[in-house]
């Protein structure tokens, strides 16, 4: 099986190299070979590598930049999304794409299922929904995982910044009023790993089979607050660090140019219910994440 890796310079794309190259022929392609908001380039890399999966990682995934160029992000979140449905499409290859759960306006009062209406905050989450809507439309032969709060320890994430600020501040002020599902960066490559091993045989009509949304993200919530406390304490290097006190706070006391959902954990029972396959708890997975 030849697998196409757009965005392996990312948290999920990087690890999803390792982890399909214990079964499939992969081709990575970081943000420095192909921008994907060049379309014609897009469709080029695509046709000349003809691969059986595309899955893409790339994302712009600045989500307070977002609000300044809403055009850039809905070009490389939506349009190229578009663009990959319908080369998949033509070429008989099937296509793994996240999304996320910034879809939701996070006003509900139980996890979100994949039906529920989707009313995005800000201009990062309206570009992810173009980017779903382009393949869900086009009946492209596409899964689309919606994730969650994604982190590594070594790239720009929640859990990076707050074991940084750790070592250079004395008082962190964390907001406790938005509740999401942590997940591992390593644990959704792995979980995409696994979906398409399940798949090799003929991965495109196993794909166009399974065509549509599905929630994909740590098990269990957290909030930002309970989440930054887990990741000071599970510091293996905690010696180095500087802060003395985490104080909670209110979102409205941190304000920043994206709104975000309040309450957006997402319920994985589809995903789980047909593929057998679910990610770890949040707080294992965090364990595993700083050993890293
Ligand atoms: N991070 C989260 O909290 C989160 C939450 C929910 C859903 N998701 C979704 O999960 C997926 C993976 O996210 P991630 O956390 O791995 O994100 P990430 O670490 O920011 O990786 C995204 C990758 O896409 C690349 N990229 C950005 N613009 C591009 C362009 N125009 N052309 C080609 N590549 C481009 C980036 O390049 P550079 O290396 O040059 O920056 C980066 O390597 C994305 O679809 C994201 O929307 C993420």
């Amino acid at each position: 099986m030849n697998v196409l890796v757009l965005g392996t310079g990312g948290q999920v794309g990087a690890s999803l190299v390792g982890m399909l190259g214990c079964f499939a022929k992969v081709t990575p392609v970081p943000r420095t070979a192909l921008d994907v908001g060049d379309l014609d380039a897009l469709r080029g890399v695509l046709r000349a590598a003809q691969p059986h999966v595309v899955v893409n990682a790339s994302a712009y995934t600045e989500v307070d930049a977002a609000e300044r160029d809403e055009p850039r992000a809905t070009l490389v979140n939506g349009d190229a999304v578009g663009v990959m449905g319908e080369e998949c499409q033509r070429m008989r290859a099937g296509l793994v794409h996240y999304s996320t759960d910034f879809v939701f306006d996070g006003g509900g009062s139980r996890p979100y299922r994949e039906d529920d209406p989707v009313a995005p905050l800000g201009a990062y989450g309206r570009s992810k929904l173009a980017g779903e809507r382009a393949l869900t439309d086009s009946g492209a032969p596409a899964v689309v995982l919606r994730t969650a709060w994604v982190y590594t320890r070594w790239r720009k994430s929640f859990v990076s910044a707050m074991l940084r600020l750790a070592r250079e501040r004395e008082v962190l002020r964390v907001v406790s009023d938005q509740v999401g599902n942590p997940t591992f960066a390593n644990d959704l490559a792995c979980a995409t790993a696994q979906l398409l091993y399940g798949m090799r045989s003929d991965p495109f009509a196993a794909l166009a089979e399974a065509r549509g949304i599905y929630h994909v993200a740590g098990a269990g919530q957290a909030t930002r607050f309970e989440l930054a406390v887990a990741a000071l304490e599970l510091d293996p290097r905690s010696q180095e660090h500087k802060v003395r006190k985490i104080e909670p706070i209110a979102t409205s006391e941190y304000p920043l140019p994206a709104e975000r959902p309040a309450y957006a954990p997402l319920d994985c029972t589809k995903f789980q219910a047909r593929f057998g396959l679910a990610l770890p708890g949040w707080k294992e997975a965090l364990t595993r994440a700083l050993r890293d």
